[in-house]
């Protein structure tokens, strides 16, 4: 089955992109264009008018099928059930949750619409491969259009407690999109526990043994495959002229302070509120520190025209403001907030430069910033990682300094550890690491899904 044709569908594609540096990409790219492979998308356009038609296009031996959105389709389908319902739940924020009725018909009929697309472009031969929460009930619908072909799912953020997901005034109709997959991954054994348990409780599900489960007639693998990066080339992006030159930038304004570096997208399931708060923490726990350090957070906008996006940027603002206020000086500014991206390689540069690496969401279903981060060290003079016990990426990476992002003491006082930390011991933790992120690197990742359909025929 792994050797057939692959198609993959994503709200968003690498379609055009220069760098393809997104995790996907860099997974799916060279399997994709050796195998002549398909990826079906949003084009990223939108129209006051529905078009309903989509755009084929090729890129490096890459077929891509397109579609494009209207406002309302946007509205309700992207801004509404994915970012505003989904979003909010799988990381554990039902309070922040927008149950629109209109929402969801919204959310199916984007479904309806790329399961169509799916059955237009593709073979049944073909293994399908449909990515994030923007698309759970695609199988469902491939499947009642009498699609017999195979078709698998990864999950890329947490699946929440059950008693969490079942909030949802629809999750009986989420779960039986997921049940109609043949193939179900997920990025940690927490959420592969929650999701069996929530099918078990719900949908009458029964355990065959720990990577299946029987719904009816249908067996449902679920598998564990955290996803990684492309650690060598990530590694050598560290040292390229861009991010030596970017590098440079930034040590011309640190002068001889030790750079603490976060960089997330502008979200709130990130902890940044958290994070700027523990620095304060920091401030005032060790005031020998004043001066001789800066934190530079980047953080790009995202979504944000959705209302709590718009109130964390407030927030974070604001509190920047405040902690520089309080505790800098006429030569120091103690954070810096960017609230702008930075290209894959600069991005590289700038984590090498930094003495510790922050990453404390507060719910992440990987962090792939953390595995970067590793990849981009020095090995001769590495920095320390600390790391958010609720990011996925915890469980593969224990030599970080994992703390719990809601304690800003211990945060405070992973830091100030880092910042200490002999060479020795710094050298004994990335090694550590380092090896992890090249072994269940990001081919690793792609296989390992991919090897879970043969689990599902190999039941009789
Ligand atoms: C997360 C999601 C992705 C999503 C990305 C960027 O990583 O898991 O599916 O594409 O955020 O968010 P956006 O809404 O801009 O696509």
């Amino acid at each position: 089955s792994s050797s057939s044709r692959l198609v993959v569908v994503s709200n968003r594609t690498a379609f055009g992109s220069q760098t393809r540096a997104g995790g996907l990409a860099v997974a799916l790219w060279d399997t994709l264009s050796a195998s002549n492979g398909l990826w079906i998308g949003w084009s990223g356009k939108i129209y006051d008018v529905p078009r309903r038609r989509s755009q084929v296009v090729e890129e490096d031996g890459i077929s891509f099928a397109l579609a494009d959105m209207s406002k309302a389709d946007y509205d309700g389908f992207y801004l509404g059930y994915a970012n505003s319902v989904l979003w909010p739940v799988m990381h554990n924020r039902l309070d922040l949750a927008v149950f629109d009725s209109d929402y969801f018909t919204a959310y199916s009929v984007i479904n309806r619409r790329f399961a169509a697309l799916v059955a237009e472009h593709a073979h049944e031969d073909d293994l399908v491969w449909v990515q994030d929460y923007h698309f759970l009930l695609l199988a469902k619908y491939m499947k009642e259009d009498g699609w017999r072909g195979q078709c698998g799912f990864f999950l890329h953020v947490p699946f929440p407690a059950p008693e969490v997901f079942r909030s949802i005034p629809n999750h009986l109709d989420l779960a039986a999109g997921l049940c109609a997959y043949d193939v179900v991954g997920l990025q940690s054994r927490h959420d592969v526990a929650n999701l069996a348990r929530y099918l078990q409780e719900e949908m009458g599900a029964e355990r065959i043994d720990s990577d299946r489960l029987r719904i009816g007639d249908h067996v449902l693998v679920l598998r564990h495959c955290p996803i990684g990066i492309d650690a060598g080339g990530f590694s050598a992006a560290a040292t390229s002229a861009p991010a030596v030159q970017a590098s440079h930038r930034l040590e011309r304004f640190l002068g001889s302070r030790d750079l603490i570096i976060g960089v997330d997208r502008m979200d709130y399931s990130k902890g940044l509120p958290q994070r700027f708060e523990a620095m304060a923490t920091l401030f005032d726990k060790y005031p020998e520190l004043h001066g001789n350090i800066s934190f530079t957070q980047i953080a790009p906008p995202s979504r944000s025209v959705v209302e709590e996006y718009v109130l964390l940027r407030q927030q974070l603002d604001e509190l920047c403001g405040r902690i520089n206020g309080d505790y800098g000086d006429l030569d120091w500014i103690p954070i810096r907030y960017l609230a702008r991206g930075y290209d894959r390689e600069e991005l590289a540069g700038l984590y090498r430069l930094a003495r510790v690496g922050l990453v404390t969401p507060l719910q992440d279903g990987m962090n792939l910033v953390a595995k970067e981060y590793v990849a981009a060290q020095d090995p001769a003079n590495p920095g320390v990682l600390v790391l958010s016990q609720f990011a996925g990426a915890a469980d593969q990476m224990p030599e970080a300094l994992i703390i719990n992002p809601h304690d800003t003491e211990s945060v405070a006082d992973a830091v100030h550890a880092a910042l200490a930390m002999p060479l020795e011991e710094r050298q004994r933790r990335w090694q550590a690491l380092y090896k992890g992120i090249c072994t269940e690197d990001i081919n690793w990742w792609r296989e390992r899904f991919l090897a879970a359909f043969d689990m599902q025929v190999s039941q009789d």
